[in-house]
This record gives structure tokens, sequence and C-alpha cells, in this order.
């Protein structure tokens, strides 16, 4: 019932009226319909519906990372949304199928009369890849331009401040920071895990030096390899050099909360961790999502307009398919399976760590 006691009408409640009648093709302006223009901006009005309940979702994420402490229910709730959003760019890339059924040569019937409006004005996407964590000196520059260059004075602003709210990497950062048993107390695990690191490494560098099937110039392109993991190893024990890599920008994620997402995996089986682990896993699975979104789209611009510049004034699909490499958020959570020993091969930890780790429950009495 409506809340002035009119039984509700399907058509009022969806406002019908409005999302109908604001579909306005440019060639029918000009007087030559394209027939094709009405499925274009259909797909795209129907993304931007999606990428509104993105930010309802994300949104409702920052909310529950941006406390002080985060309850473990919490943190379920995180989880669920971030399912959800990935549930969204799971249709959102088929969508992509729909309107590739327009072929290069209906697009070209109306692509000159967008110009240069394009999707890299859009500015709820603007929004999202802030509010996750891109920034400005993260991404691709463009003739020197700002990304916000293209858009009008009003929503540049509305872009900005969101560059400069806390974003869910921040967020997440801080979260992990703060995470409990990255170290425990006389049990020093990092001395125990960075022994059995070296001994995989040592026992991995011998199959190497001794493979009858690997030739002299193999083993060396092999040995190369292994002095580089060995190096990055060395800086997720050495503050110092991990520090140096933020400040260089290759890494995102402090020292203290790269170890204790270190742990958080390399535990999970542990009750304490599964919440938070799963919550790991959902980042992982967004930024995936997006970056898969961004290769397909790229793929789609490369059919549509072959080497042709964007309407919006870039290089194209080589643009799209460089944003889809750069504009990652995430990678610190993608490298961490260098870091990963087998379960095995684990430090037994003291039995009132574990009993620290796992949920006890009371007999009632
Ligand atoms: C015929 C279909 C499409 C073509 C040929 C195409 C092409 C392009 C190109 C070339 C760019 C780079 C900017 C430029 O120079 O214009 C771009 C950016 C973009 N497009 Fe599309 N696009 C298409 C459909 C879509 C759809 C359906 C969406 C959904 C909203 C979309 C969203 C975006 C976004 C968000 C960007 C900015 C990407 C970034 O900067 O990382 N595009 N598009």
């Amino acid at each position: 019932m409506a809340a002035d006691s009119s039984p509700l009408y399907y058509w009022d409640y969806l406002q019908l009226d409005r999302i109908l009648d604001a579909q306005k093709p440019e060639s029918a302006k000009r007087g030559v319909p394209a027939h094709d223009e009405m499925l274009f901006i259909v797909v795209h009005q129907a993304f931007e519906l999606w990428f509104k309940q993105i930010l309802h979702e994300l949104d409702a994420v920052l909310k529950i990372m941006g406390g002080d402490t985060v309850a473990e229910k919490d943190v379920g709730r995180a989880v669920h949304a971030l399912r959800r959003i990935n549930e969204i760019q799971r249709l959102l890339i088929d969508q992509l199928g729909v309107l590739e059924t327009m072929t290069p040569l209906d697009f070209l019937d109306f692509r000159d009369d967008l110009v240069p409006a394009s999707g890299f004005q859009s500015v709820q996407f603007r929004i999202i890849e802030n509010r996750l964590g891109l920034r400005p000196r993260h991404r691709l520059k463009i003739k020197g331009a700002a990304y916000t260059d293209v858009l009008s004075t009003e929503h540049g602003d509305l872009v900005h401040g969101t560059e400069e709210e806390t974003s869910l990497l921040d967020h997440v950062g801080q979260w992990l920071e703060r995470t409990p048993f990255v170290s425990f107390g006389d049990f020093d695990f990092w001395r125990a895990y960075r022994g059995a690191v070296d001994e995989m490494l040592a026992r991995d560098r011998r199959i190497v030096e001794t493979h009858p099937n690997i030739d002299a110039e193999e083993r060396a392109v092999q040995l190369a390899r292994f002095d580089e993991m060995t190096t990055t190893f060395t800086a997720l024990f050495d503050r110092g050099r991990w520090e140096e890599l933020q400040q260089q920008g290759r890494r995102r994620l402090s020292h203290r909360a790269i170890l204790a997402a270190l742990l958080i995996n390399l535990y999970r089986d542990e009750p304490i961790f599964h919440m938070p682990f799963r919550f790991l896993t959902g980042l992982i699975d967004i930024d995936e999502g997006f970056t898969a979104w961004r290769q397909r789209h790229a793929l789609m611009a490369h059919r549509m307009i072959g080497g042709r510049i964007g309407t919006g004034g870039t290089s194209g699909h080589g643009y799209l398919e460089a944003a889809a490499r750069k504009h990652r958020i995430f990678s610190d959570l993608f490298d961490l399976p260098t870091y990963f020993i087998p379960r095995s091969a684990l430090p037994e930890l003291p039995s009132d760590v574990r009993n620290q780790l796992g949920f006890r429950y009371a007999q009632n009495p």
C-alpha cells in the first residue's frame, strides 16, 4: 500500500514513465534513424543501473570495514555484498555479447553522432574505481590530461571528491594491520616460517640444478628466476625493503598488512580465519571481475572500431587494454601465493596459540 493509502501501482512504483521515455537516439534527430542505436542506448543504461547497484553494495562494504573494530558477523555481511557485486560483474560481461549483435557497419550508421561523448565519461564507473582505491597517480596518463577533464564541472567535482575519501583498499589495509596473531608472544612464527621457506627454496633449487632433462641454457634461466623469487621473499621478511617497494608504488599494502593477509591465507583452516579468508577472496574476485570486464570491453571495442581512436579521444582498444593491466587495485593479494608453502611444510603452531585461533564451546552446566 502506498503512503497516501491508494494501492501501489507497478508502473508508478518503478517510475517507468521516466525510464522508458529516456531513449532518444541521436540519429533520429538527424532524420536518419539507425536501428541499432536503441540497443546501444539500452545496453549503456542497463550498465549504469547496475553500476548504481554496485555502488550501493560497495558503500555497505565501506561502512562495515570503516568501523574502528569490525565484528566477525559484519565481515560475513561484507562477504555477501562482495559476492553480489561479483555476480553483477558476470552479468555485465555477458551483456557485451548482446551489444556485439550490432555489427561494426551498423555502428558506423550513428557512431559519428556520439562524438565526443564516450563511456570514458561514466561518472559512476569513476566513482567505483576511486572508492575501490584507484588513485590519480596509479592511472594511465592520457596526453597529460586528467581523467576528469572530459567531465562537466559538476561531475568533475563529484569525482574528485571521491579521490579524497578513504578507499576500500585503505580500509582493508587498516583492518589487516589490526589483525591480532601477527606476533605470537614467545613463539616467533616468522622465524619458523622463514626457515620453512628457505628449506623449500633450497630443495627446489637442487631439483633445477640436478634435473637430467634440463640443458645448461634452460638451467641458467630457471636459476635466475629462482634468485628473483628469493629476492621477493627477502622483501617480505625485511620491512625496510618492503617500504621501499611501497614508495616506488610497486606495493600498496603495508608490511604488517601483507603479513596478516599471508597468515590468514596460510591458516585459513583455523575457524577464526575462515571469514577473513573469504573476505580477502571476495576482494580478489571483484578485482578479477573488473579486469575481466575491461579486457572483454577492449576486445569488443577492437572488433567494433578496429584501429580507430575512441569517440572520447583515446587511442581506442590500445588504451583500454593498457588500462585493464594498470588499473588493478588488489594486486598485492594476487601476488600473495608467491609466498605460500604447502600445508605440510607450515610450522606447527604451539597448542596455546592453536587454542586461541579455534572456537571453543563451553559445555552447559
Ligand atoms: C560499441 C560499443 C563500445 C565501443 C566501441 C566502446 C569503445 C570505447 C573506447 C574506445 C573507450 C576509450 C575511451 C574513448 O576514447 O572513447 C571506451 C571507454 C569506456 N567505455 Fe566503452 N565502448 C563500447 C561500449 C561500452 C558499454 C556498453 C559500456 C558500459 C557502460 C562502456 C563503458 C566504458 C567505460 C566505463 C569506459 C572507460 C574505461 C576506462 O577509462 O578504463 N562502453 N569505450
